[in-house]
């Protein structure tokens, strides 16, 4: 795609203004689709389009709401759109993250679809294609959409700019056809991401609940062996592109020896303490209950890791206006107490949970400190932290706890993958970890790392460009 103009749309924006006491600082969101999308666009330059939601970010900006990032070394353009409390009420809080997320996520959780919300999600669906049409140099873009924030864009852009190559990512799970059935505005969310030329999910069973979804709903073609549905006189290729990380530069922050006596000290924890990690925002998809039950019924089993093991749990608030969220943070805390009381006396708690939103830099010391990490997702679309626990281990120790509902399961095989709604198999799965000998910590590590290494983020971005840049020599070829 050499010489091709990329233009990326998501909600979340790569980097934040705030207003600090310290004046404006910079700001990376936890989130996954970030974390991943980044280091593609500073490699391809481009614009990125998404909300602005930092409380400085209107400062930042020129005249045509652009500013250039990443802010030291600028390579690429932010453009930033703004929305209304309405607008953000309704299509980011309402459609998207109560209806949407619990919707594909199949967490237990009941969607909640709102009329209003949905009126909303439409109409910042077309700002933002509105946005990418007006920032459009050519009449053949590529344009990268990003997630269930806009499933109507695709078509939308595509309506005004049919030659424009539209690669739509969804990044979280897509449930099977009966889930899926029940949002009151399915066929709309369907035919909005048919706009696409290439959709990809992170699974091929992701994919396969797509086909089957848009078969039951919609009076498409499909062609289940090369995955590609027509309707409405337009094809769209669905394909499995497993999203990852940048591998990170060799030097990068400091080494395991160092980050793990640093953080023990800095924890107040003896030089020995055997150290577990968990990186999630907090929300109810991350099984953070149930990691915190295996906690317990692990140390009611091994009482000799009663003030041996510790658990530093690292939550970045999230949606936290949503009462679903309240709910959860609050039920968090307690069981946190209850297990601390249990086990705990004046000098030890076996969890530290830090309710706040931490910088990767501080993210990795944990993950190099770390004995065992715990990814233990109801249902994930990928999960970055369990590969980015592997990227920080060049000391080829430590140990990855993985559910098995997440898309991260699928490749990294010599996890322990457990089920984390079972919370005796999680206790094992624990105690196993911090009893596993260094031989075998190391082939387990050894064997994902040089998975990871190679399935990097380029890896993932470069399939999805070069499959779309066939399309569009086919397509151009085609219609000469
Ligand atoms: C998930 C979603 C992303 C989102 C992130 C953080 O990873 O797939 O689209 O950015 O969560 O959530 P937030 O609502 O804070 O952007």
């Amino acid at each position: 795609l050499a010489g091709d103009e990329v233009l990326v749309v998501s909600n979340r924006e790569p980097y934040l203004h705030m207003h600090t006491r310290n004046g404006v600082e910079v700001r990376r969101p936890a989130s996954g689709l970030v974390t991943a999308v980044e280091p593609v666009m500073r490699a391809c330059s481009g614009t990125w389009i998404a909300h602005g939601s930092g409380s400085a970010d209107r400062d930042a900006v020129d005249r045509n709401d652009r500013v250039p990032v990443p802010p030291a070394n600028p390579s690429y353009t932010l453009r930033r759109v703004w929305l209304t409390k309405e607008e953000e009420e309704g299509y980011y809080y309402g459609f998207a993250n109560e209806g949407l997320w619990p919707l594909c996520h199949i967490a237990h959780v009941r969607p909640v679809f709102r009329s209003g919300d949905w009126d909303q999600y439409v109409q910042v669906n077309q700002r933002f294609a509105d946005a990418v049409i007006k920032e459009a140099r050519t009449d053949d873009p590529v344009v990268l959409a990003q997630d269930y924030h806009f499933a109507l864009l695709p078509r939308m852009v595509r309506e005004v700019l049919p030659k424009a190559t539209i690669i739509t990512f969804w990044h979280i799970p897509w449930p099977n056809p009966e889930s899926f059935g029940i949002c009151p505005w399915r066929e709309e969310i369907l035919e909005g991401l048919l706009g696409s030329t290439t959709l990809g999910f992170h699974t091929e069973f992701h994919c396969k609940n797509f086909l089957e979804t848009v078969d039951r709903y919609l009076e498409a073609r499909i062609e289940h062996e090369v995955s590609t549905i027509s309707y409405g006189g337009k094809l769209t290729k669905v394909e499995d592109y497993p999203i990852s990380i940048a591998w990170p530069e060799a030097e990068d922050g400091p080494g395991v020896a160092e980050s793990r006596t640093s953080i023990r000290q800095e924890l107040g924890l003896p030089a020995n303490q055997l150290l577990g990690i968990g990186v999630d925002r907090l929300d109810y998809t991350k099984g953070i209950i149930e990691r915190f039950q295996a906690i317990e019924k692990m140390l009611e089993q091994h009482p000799e890791m009663v003030g041996r093991f510790s658990m530093v749990q690292i939550a970045a608030p999230s949606r936290s206006s949503l009462d679903e969220y309240q709910n959860f943070e609050a039920r968090v805390r307690s069981l946190v107490q209850r297990i601390n009381r249990r086990f705990g006396n004046s000098n030890y708690e076996p969890i530290l949970l830090k309710v706040e939103h931490h910088d990767s830099d501080q993210v990795n010391r944990y993950y190099r400190a770390a004995d065992v990490c715990l990814v233990t997702s109801l249902h994930d679309g990928m999960n970055l932290v369990a590969k980015e626990f592997i990227a920080a281990r060049d000391d080829e120790h430590g140990v990855l706890i993985l559910s098995q509902f997440t898309g991260a399961a699928r490749e990294l095989h010599e996890a322990l993958i457990v089920n984390p709604y079972h919370i005796e198999q999680g206790a094992e799965a624990i105690y196993r970890a911090l009893t596993m000998p260094e031989i075998e910590q190391r082939e387990r590590m050894r064997s994902m790392r040089s998975l990871v290494k190679d399935f990097n983020i380029y890896r993932w971005a470069g399939r999805m460009l070069l499959d779309a840049s066939r399309l569009r020599q086919r397509e151009r070829i085609m219609t000469k």
